[in-house]
């Protein structure tokens, strides 16, 4: 038995929420893809963790894997869990010895590629998160990656850091024009002292037992009759393939990433549970194309403040307030295809409550013809018009006893907005999220109860 939790939009959905609350009821908890430009964050009882490497299930203490399709920074690994350690949790993470490893000259790319693309003010600029998330998956496709199992072997390590430094060096310097040695960067391009730390992560690694083969790891615990909880990172419009490209992160957040980046078979993941992670409105916090963005007028520019003031909705990783807009149905349309949801957890009806007016986006106008799902390209898609539906807003009521009352608790005008969503995406709502906490959800159905799958 497997659940999926897959980013519907553009990441910060709420993920990390539901991670944590159905993740008292998984064995395992498995990371697929992507790595510390994630932010997921829990709320235990008020109190809050901002994960982005250890999955989510470790504030229930539930067993954490990031698998061969993440990339690994040891270094925030590290610092994470030991700084979850001094709060008093214990997390137990394993790493796929397949998964790749992120090393400080990706960073330095990551940053000199993006402030190459500012200087030249060609618009192409993504806005990423600089932890050198697209650098470490160029190297993996370019077949000259540092894996975590390089890591535990000092001769292969050197070999490998001796093959890749110098080209990476090149590129720095003759494409990006840094000068190495002159500049803060010089030991982000030192052999030794590359081989120095991370074979100094390796040894840490080892000793701990943290590394393990993925594929057969998740097969021996399912053999045991173990459940296992998929925690997407980032989100479907932003997924390299399925996303608004260029303007996506490098990995695949959508529900077939689950698969490919543990090791267990499609038609396992397939037989399992799919819950997209929908926000009740839009936030993105890189560049891109945003139909539905509230930055028009005055008006909207007023609405976006609130929302982003009730939602807190600054990014969990580098503090950058988030952009704003109106849910949009053709995204969502698009997610649900793309992973084959059979179900959906609809965030943040809270934060909606009491604002003026509220939209929904059902479809586009592209060029006088209307469209149901995003286009292609998205020079397409910037041209896009929403067609929005007004909605009643609901009043604010005490969420905490909502919670506990159930569905039919919520106010009416949040009951048929939450209808109107599901009809058009096609699959149950299985929670609705009040509030950040972990019992601040309304729950319908618990996909690990969900017989037949
Ligand atoms: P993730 O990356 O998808 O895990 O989401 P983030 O943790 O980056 O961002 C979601 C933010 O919204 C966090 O601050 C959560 O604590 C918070 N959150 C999650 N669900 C809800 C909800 O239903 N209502 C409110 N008000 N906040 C929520
Ligand atoms: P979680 O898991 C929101 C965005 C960045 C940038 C683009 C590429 O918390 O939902 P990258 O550093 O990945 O190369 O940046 O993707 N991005 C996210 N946006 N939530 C995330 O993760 C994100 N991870 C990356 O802002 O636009
Ligand atoms: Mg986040």
């Amino acid at each position: 038995m497997t659940v999926t939790i897959v980013g519907s939009q553009l990441g910060d959905e709420g993920k990390g929420a539901l991670v944590d609350r159905w993740g008292g009821d998984a064995d395992v908890v498995v990371r697929y893809q992507g790595g510390d430009n994630a932010g997921h964050t829990v709320v235990e009882g008020g109190a809050e963790y901002k994960l982005s490497l250890v999955p989510s299930g470790a504030v229930r203490g539930t067993v954490g894997v990031l698998g061969n399709g993440c990339v690994v920074n040891p270094r925030t690994l590290f610092e994470e869990i030991d700084g979850l350690r001094e709060r008093g949790l214990d997390p137990d993470v394993r790493v796929a010895r397949r998964a790749h490893v992120i090393l400080p000259y990706h960073r330095v790319l990551d940053g000199i590629e993006e402030d190459r693309k500012a200087e030249d003010d060609s618009g192409v600029e993504v806005g990423t998160t600089g932890r050198g998330i697209g650098p470490t998956y160029e190297d993996k496709a370019g077949r000259r990656g540092i894996r975590v199992g390089d890591l535990l072997d000092p001769a292969v390590l050197r070999e490998r850091l001796e093959y890749a430094v110098p080209r990476k060096r090149t590129v720095a310097e003759a494409a990006c024009g840094l000068d190495v040695a002159g500049s803060d960067h010089a030991a982000a391009f030192d052999v030794d002292a590359l081989y120095e730390e991370f074979s100094g992560f390796g040894e840490r690694l080892d000793k701990d037992g943290m590394t393990i083969n993925c594929s057969d790891f998740l097969h021996r615990r399912r053999a045991a009759g173990d459940r296992i909880l998929f925690e997407g990172a980032q989100g479907t419009s932003i997924d390299v393939d399925h996303g608004n490209y260029p303007f996506v992160t490098s990995s695949n957040p959508t529900a077939g990433g689950a698969a490919v980046g543990s090791g267990v078979g499609v038609t396992t993941v397939g037989a399992g549970e799919v819950v997209g992670i929908v926000k009740g409105y839009l936030s993105r916090v890189g560049a891109g194309p945003l139909p539905t963005e509230l930055d028009g007028d005055d008006h909207e520019e007023a609405l976006a403040d609130e929302i982003r003031e009730k939602g807190g909705e600054f990014g969990t990783v580098t503090g950058r307030p988030r952009r704003i807009g109106w849910l949009d149905l053709p995204m969502l349309r698009h997610a649900s295809r793309v992973s084959g949801f059979t179900g959906i957890a609809v965030n943040h009806v809270d934060v909606l409550a009491e604002l003026p007016d509220l939209r929904v986006c059902t479809d586009y106008e592209l060029d006088g013809e209307r469209i149901d799902t995003v286009p292609t390209t998205t020079e397409r898609w910037e041209r896009c018009d929403p067609v929005y539906r007004e909605f009643e807003t609901w009043p604010s009521v005490d969420w905490a006893s909502v919670a506990d009352e159930g569905y039919d608790a919520l106010p009416a005008a949040t009951r048929i907005y939450l209808e109107f969503v599901v009809d058009e995406v096609d699959a149950a709502v299985y929670a609705v999220g009040v509030g950040p906490d972990r019992e601040a959800t309304v729950e319908l159905v618990n996909p690990f109860e969900r017989t037949g799958r």
